[in-house]
């Protein structure tokens, strides 16, 4: 089987299940600016190390993970996707490799475990995300790079970092994740910049180890770079660390993402709920759940995935705020569910009051805007065999209204039995109507 045809089989349940949880957790949730906070701040090792004495995680306990799971099963989630160690370095599993982990702080737990047992109980598909940089590691290049929390600091000019023995270090801990835990759908490694990229993860033979413990993982983009270099996912002949997905980060394709033959390549993009991945206890811009809601449709109706954040806290606890959103994301999803899952682009002009996704002889018209008097099908004349309100199967005629004569290569419904009138829409976030084609 060619590369390409291989990953079309490996995605399959990706692209069928559209919307993921990415959670950000660990030591940053104390000072709780974000996870960035040692960069930001240019914090040394020795003053961010002891937060780990703090990290009791008090109220987390297994059923809150499961509760955890639970919500984001109820929000329509179907998989998710936890930092089992982001860029400072802290791990929220038991590696032999190191002590800066969740083992040897107060909880003295395996964070990791504990969150792919609950969701995995909870039949979500799991994904870890791991970190490539390390500002922890001594041996990770710290003067001078472009991100290193001491990247400024002359003390740091003259230390040599012996970079073979990180990346011994790095894919060590990778392979402790892919042989430790049971089955895991997803890597997640994040990222590559300038000169560390590609062969300077060693990603060839890394992707090798992963693929040799778990050959079904799905991994994203970040190993290789820039989409633009000459062996990326959007190439003919991606390389074998290409990834199988393209991760867009707090934005929103302007199209389909296609690659240099013009096929379809599986994207997801990831956003947080308020401004921040980690905790941030001053943030408080949150997306409504309304927003969230048409960013899925626009991430589905584009073939892409919707990855969205929670950031919890240092107790263990996902912010009541984030819990609100999801919840009614969840309730959207309950009735219109079947408008996200195994749907995809529709291959039709985006139309005024909204967007299209589609699932084979079905297309759903997500209306977010409501319209003066008929909605207009542009294109769909005599291609329409039934049409029916998603949230209760109720009948949708298609009109012939005395005041669309002149508009007839169109096809049109109103979104009332009896009235000629389309508004106001039943569910102001996004009301759903279920277009069936006739087989041609
Ligand atoms: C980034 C950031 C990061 C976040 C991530 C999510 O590259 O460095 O903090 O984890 O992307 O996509």
């Amino acid at each position: 089987m060619s590369q390409l045809s291989e990953r079309e089989e490996r995605v399959k349940w990706f692209q069928a299940d559209r919307f993921g949880m990415f959670i950000h957790w660990g030591l940053y949730a104390i000072p709780a600016k974000g996870e960035w906070v040692r960069n930001a701040e240019e914090i040394k090792a020795e003053d961010y190390c002891p937060l780990m004495e703090e990290f009791s995680v008090k109220n987390y306990d297994p059923k809150k993970w499961a509760k955890l799971a639970k919500q984001a099963k109820q929000a329509g989630m179907k998989y998710a996707v936890l930092t089992a160690k982001h860029h400072d370095g802290f791990c929220l599993f038991d590696s032999k490799l190191t002590d800066f982990t969740s083992m040897y702080a107060p909880c003295k737990r395996d964070l990791v475990r504990e969150f792919l047992n609950a969701f995995r109980a909870e039949g979500l598909k799991v994904g870890l995300y791991y970190s490539l940089l390390d500002w922890n590691h001594p041996d990770y290049p710290h003067y001078g790079d472009w991100h290193h929390p001491m990247r400024r600091n002359e003390e740091y000019k003259e230390k040599n970092h012996n970079f073979e023995n990180y990346l011994k270090y790095m894919h060590g801990q990778v392979e402790e994740l892919m042989t430790n835990y049971g089955k895991i759908d997803i890597i997640w490694f994040d990222f590559s910049y300038g000169e560390m990229r590609a062969e300077k993860w060693r990603a060839e033979e890394l992707m090798k180890m992963v693929r040799k413990h778990q050959p079904h993982i799905i991994c994203d983009n970040r190993l290789e770079g820039s989409g633009e270099s000459s062996g990326s996912i959007k190439t003919a002949n991606p390389t074998s660390y290409a990834g199988d997905f393209i991760s867009p980060e707090q934005m929103i394709p302007p199209h389909n993402l296609v690659n240099e033959l013009g096929m379809a390549v599986p994207w997801e993009a990831c956003i947080t709920l308020n401004l921040h991945w980690g905790y941030n206890s001053e943030d408080k811009r949150y997306k409504s759940a309304q927003m969230i809601i048409r960013t899925l449709v626009e991430c589905v109706s584009k073939g892409g995935n919707l990855l969205v954040n929670i950031g919890p806290n240092a107790l263990g606890e996902i912010p009541e705020e984030s819990c609100k959103i999801l919840e009614e994301v969840g309730n959207w999803m309950k009735v219109n569910g079947e408008s996200i899952y195994h749907c995809g682009a529709a291959d039709l002009e985006k139309p005024e009051w909204g967007r299209w996704t589609k699932n084979g002889k079905y297309l759903y018209a997500h209306i977010f805007e409501e319209q003066v008097g008929a909605i207009c099908l542009k294109g769909l004349k005599n291609k329409i065999k039934r049409i029916r309100r998603l949230s209760d199967l109720s009948e949708i005629k298609e009109s012939d209204y005395w005041n669309l004569m002149e508009y007839r290569e169109n096809s049109f419904f109103h979104l009332y039995p009896s009235m000629t009138c389309s508004y106001p829409l039943p569910d102001e976030k996004d009301t759903v109507v279920r277009i069936e084609l006739r087989e041609i």
